[in-house]
């Protein structure tokens, strides 16, 4: 037995394709993330991060191929069966709940991210009460963890662009996640407010979560990731610290000399 088939995994991708018509967007691409790690993908534009993250998250079905998290095998799954065994992408916050409130947007957006329709919620609101008082009390616990508790009435629309990152990793939050998928999650956001949410992220990683994100920001993936892999044309090309994949000749011809 290798070395490293004895390092539990949270996350494993095995050979997993995905092709938009003619298009390979993600191409035999082979990865897994260790529990409690801060793990970065990078990759050049069109390299099929943000596909694969859809493909983990049970938005896409793989053409072929396996994704295990821990030793339930998910591909094919619908997203919110994935969302309750405890792993969770965040989302852009969509048009239906803008002109809502911040603890509205926990509320309501973690019923639809555990399964329930936000047609329903809105013109079926028995269905909403149902588990009213249990939501309500969570999203008060994340508004503190991620000291949004002083936006908790403002409008979702009226927040800065970080105070809206903030808010997508609070939706996120609200269904308690092992393992929590951010696309981006700084993108836009100045370095103050980058810097504050990579400590949250860094503190809820202490608590136990494990974090795999895209980031083009390299300051971020440079000084926040344990490990960062690399994604190149569907397929990871390398793997491993961020100080070795720096100096990593492939990696530095086909996207950072690039
Ligand atoms: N829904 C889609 N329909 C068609 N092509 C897509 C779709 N999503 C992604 N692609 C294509 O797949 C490739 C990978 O895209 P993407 O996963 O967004 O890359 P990245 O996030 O690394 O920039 C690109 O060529 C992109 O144009
Ligand atoms: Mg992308």
């Amino acid at each position: 037995m290798t070395e490293r088939s004895e390092v539990p995994l949270i996350l494993r991708v095995q050979d997993v394709r995905k092709s938009f018509g003619g298009i390979r967007a993600v191409d035999d691409c082979s990865l897994a993330v260790s529990p409690q790690s801060v793990t970065g993908l990078i990759g050049p534009n069109g390299a099929g991060k943000s596909t694969l993250f859809n493909l983990i998250a049970g938005l896409y079905r793989p053409d072929g191929g396996e994704i295990w998290f821990g030793d339930t095998r998910i591909d094919g799954l619908p997203p919110f069966e994935i969302v309750h065994l405890g792993l969770t992408k965040t989302w852009q916050i969509p048009h239906e709940l803008r002109n809502m409130t911040v603890l509205e947007n926990l509320v309501l957006g973690s019923k639809h991210n555990a399964g329930e329709h936000l047609t329903n919620l809105f013109f079926q609101p028995g269905l909403v009460r149902r588990d009213e008082k249990r939501w309500r009390q969570r999203a008060r616990e994340v508004l503190r963890l991620t000291q949004l508790d002083a936006l908790a009435n403002e409008h979702a629309k009226a927040l800065s662009g970080g105070q809206k990152k903030l808010l997508e990793l609070a939706r996120a939050l609200m269904t308690d996640p092992t393992l929590v998928l951010l696309d981006e999650p700084v993108a836009g956001v100045n370095p103050t407010l980058a810097g504050n949410l990579m400590d949250l992220i860094e503190k809820l990683r202490r608590d136990g979560r494990t974090f795999f994100l895209i980031e083009h920001d390299m300051n971020v993936v440079m000084n926040r990731c344990d490990r960062v892999i690399v994604m190149h044309q569907g397929r990871t090309i390398a793997d491993g610290t961020p100080a070795s994949v720096k100096a990593n000749p492939v990696v530095i011809e086909s996207y950072l000399g690039g």
